[in-house]
């Protein structure tokens, strides 16, 4: 049995391993092991609103560091590729530009918006040249409405990890969900990534940690239901009975009085829907104890963006960070090394810690 070993009957199981979240060899190893495998999100398809539209980025700054570029051809088909020249390695595109055909700017080697090769000065003595290698890398790009996120690996389809949010919440007019810069935040936070994802998935804390939120959401109604393989969902019951959804009788949850879906995608993404839009939480490793999370938020209905359990959104995060931190003390003991889980309100943390378990076997 390995060190990362989680029973899969909660009743009997161990918290995981505390090497998980200490050791700088598992934190490298889940580069390739996990990260480099699942989906990341990207943006939206605003990013590249026209023909010919390029955003270079970084996947997972400061963590994978993968170089990426997202282009729309001439025909308005949109691409993920490699932002890295197939030449001598040099960066392709440097900034957001409008562009016909990509060219390196170190040796002149063309591309086009797909990222097949083109042309290249000085390369006509060279044998069986060019061949699809040449081209720059294409990844998968996977569209959910608006919402674009790619993988590094051939190896899971995006399905199995989004299907079950994207027909949950299927009536919400996405297109009108607009981005918010003013309103989306970056915090950085001295706690490994684990403990920030562990402690979104249970809704335990929330009586003991989250005073305001209690008073807005009915925590005996609280419930997780887990997507298996890779998502889970939490959802938050009104307890006000003002803020809620108004959902439409297509919907399963019709006649229920939801206050906040908090769906929560492998590894590291949290779609959290509220009745005035949605908040998308990137939780990005930096380090064995510093990660970044990304708040970016999308409004859809702005007058009910202060009511409810979405109108707190600040004072709920200071609070996450306060215990997520204290626990990263915690975990660095030489006394502690498991704990154990709540059968009836740690189901999703257990999920989490077993999917961790299985990549890392
Ligand atoms: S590195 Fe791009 S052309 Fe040489
Ligand atoms: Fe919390």
């Amino acid at each position: 049995m390995h060190r990362f070993f989680i029973d899969p009957d909660i009743s009997r199981a161990k918290t995981i391993n505390t090497d998980i979240y200490n050791s700088p060899e598992v934190f490298e190893a889940l580069k390739d092991k996990i990260f480099a495998c699942c989906w990341q999100f990207i943006g939206t398809t605003d990013l590249v609103k026209e023909a010919a539209n390029c955003f270079p980025f970084t996947l997972l700054e400061n963590y994978l560091n993968e170089p990426l570029l997202l282009t729309r051809d001439e025909r308005g088909s949109l691409h993920c590729l490699s932002n890295v020249c197939t030449h001598r390695g040099n960066l392709v595109v440097y900034e957001p530009c409008k562009l016909s055909n990509l060219r390196c700017r170190y040796h002149g080697r063309l591309f086009q918006l797909s990222g097949k090769f083109k042309s290249m000065p000085e390369f006509k003595e060279v044998n069986n040249f060019p061949t699809p290698d040449d081209d720059l890398h294409q990844f998968r790009l996977f569209q959910w409405e608006k919402f674009l996120f790619t993988s590094l690996d051939q190896k899971f389809p995006a399905n199995i990890f989004f299907k079950d949010m994207i027909e949950r919440v299927s009536w919400l007019p996405l297109h009108d969900f607009h981005f918010r810069p003013d309103l989306s935040k970056e915090f950085f936070i001295d706690a490994n990534w684990i403990l920030y994802c562990e402690n979104y998935l249970e809704g335990f804390h929330i009586p003991f940690v989250h005073a305001a939120l209690n008073t807005l959401i009915d925590y005996s109604d609280y419930e997780t239901e887990l997507f298996f393989p890779f998502s889970s969902l939490q959802v938050g019951i009104s307890k006000t009975g003002a803020d809620y959804f108004d959902l439409p009788t297509s919907s399963k949850d019709y006649g229920r009085k939801i206050a906040a879906y908090y769906f929560w995608i492998f590894p590291n993404m949290m779609f959290n829907f509220y009745p005035w839009g949605l908040s998308v939480n990137l939780v990005q490793p930096l380090g064995v104890s510093k990660t970044k999370i990304s708040f970016l938020i999308y409004v859809w209905q702005e007058e009910k963006r202060h009511a409810g359990a979405g109108g707190i959104l600040d004072k709920v995060e200071a609070e996450d960070e306060e215990i997520v931190q204290k626990v990263q003390k915690g975990i660095r003991s030489r006394f502690y090394r498991h704990g154990r889980y709540s059968v009836t309100k740690e189901r999703g943390t257990h999920h989490f810690h077993r999917l961790l378990s299985e990549f890392l076997s």
